[in-house]
């Protein structure tokens, strides 16, 4: 069995996102919220599909849409057993540095959340590494677990990372030519610290890159996993599928079979 831990079901037609549906129909995704929109929406699909999870958040690139009702929106579906954490949050610095300090204020508070209600954080940062570390570092204690998805830095970073006890979100990025950090955060840590995801329908792995990603793909990412650390794609899919079960305390026993 299969888990994305990190996708986005939003931008897909309707028929596009009946074929997804059908191909994950054997597994499990969990998909992230950016705002309140798409949290409204995140909480829609896992009422209907039971292999659909769920967390919500206010992504660092929509701070500055914050309503009255955000916050309250956010608690009240972080209530729900099918969200199983709060996310995607975090840092982006990539096209503004304008509201670093609004961003940093919007991280903390939904961090305080996450401890409030014992979810974990699945946490986006680009161009932001060191002040998402000195975050972490700030509030990691042994309630609440920290992933962070589409981890891009290098291995130092993410063996300093590793001592706080993080997780690293693994994509597409790992097949792609120029991905050779991921590849090489691959090679140097163990199986447990990692999880598989997709951030459908973004970030497409190789051989499909250009083409809309779905969830299914997070078969490519486990199959270069196993190349880079010359194991086979069971052991892989067994020991991430077993991490994201922990992790988010999903409510399944794994499955060998894919
Ligand atoms: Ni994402």
């Amino acid at each position: 069995m299969l888990i994305d831990t990190h996708c986005h079901l939003d931008e897909y037609s309707h028929e596009e996102l009946k074929q997804v549906l059908e191909h994950m129909k054997d597994h499990i995704m969990i998909v992230s919220g950016v705002n309140d929109v798409t949290n409204q929406e995140v909480m829609n699909y896992c009422n209907q599909y039971p292999n659909i999870y769920g967390v919500v958040g206010i992504h660092p690139e929509e701070v500055e849409n914050i309503g009255e009702n955000s916050f309250v929106l956010l608690e009240s579906l972080l209530k729900n057993p099918k969200i199983v954490g709060i996310g995607e949050i975090g840092l982006d610095y990539h096209y503004t540095k304008g509201n670093i300090e609004i961003q940093k204020e919007v991280f903390k508070k939904q961090i305080e959340l996450a401890k409030k209600y014992h979810k974990p954080v699945v946490v986006h940062s680009r161009d932001a590494l060191q002040d998402t570390y000195d975050i972490i570092k700030q509030y990691k204690d042994d309630s609440i677990p920290f992933i962070l998805h589409a981890y891009s830095g290098s291995v130092e970073m993410a063996k300093q990372f590793v001592k706080l006890g993080v997780k690293f979100g693994i994509g597409g990025v790992v097949t792609f030519k120029n991905g050779v950090k991921t590849k090489e955060v691959v090679e140097a840590l163990p199986l447990k610290h990692f999880l598989l995801e997709t951030d459908s329908p973004y970030l497409t792995p190789e051989p499909y890159r250009g083409q809309k990603n779905e969830p299914y793909n997070v078969i490519y990412v486990a199959n270069k996993i196993a190349e880079i650390k010359q194991i086979s794609v069971d052991t892989v899919i067994e020991a991430t599928t077993e991490n994201a079960i922990q992790v988010f305390s999903l409510p399944i026993v794994s499955r060998k079979e894919v």
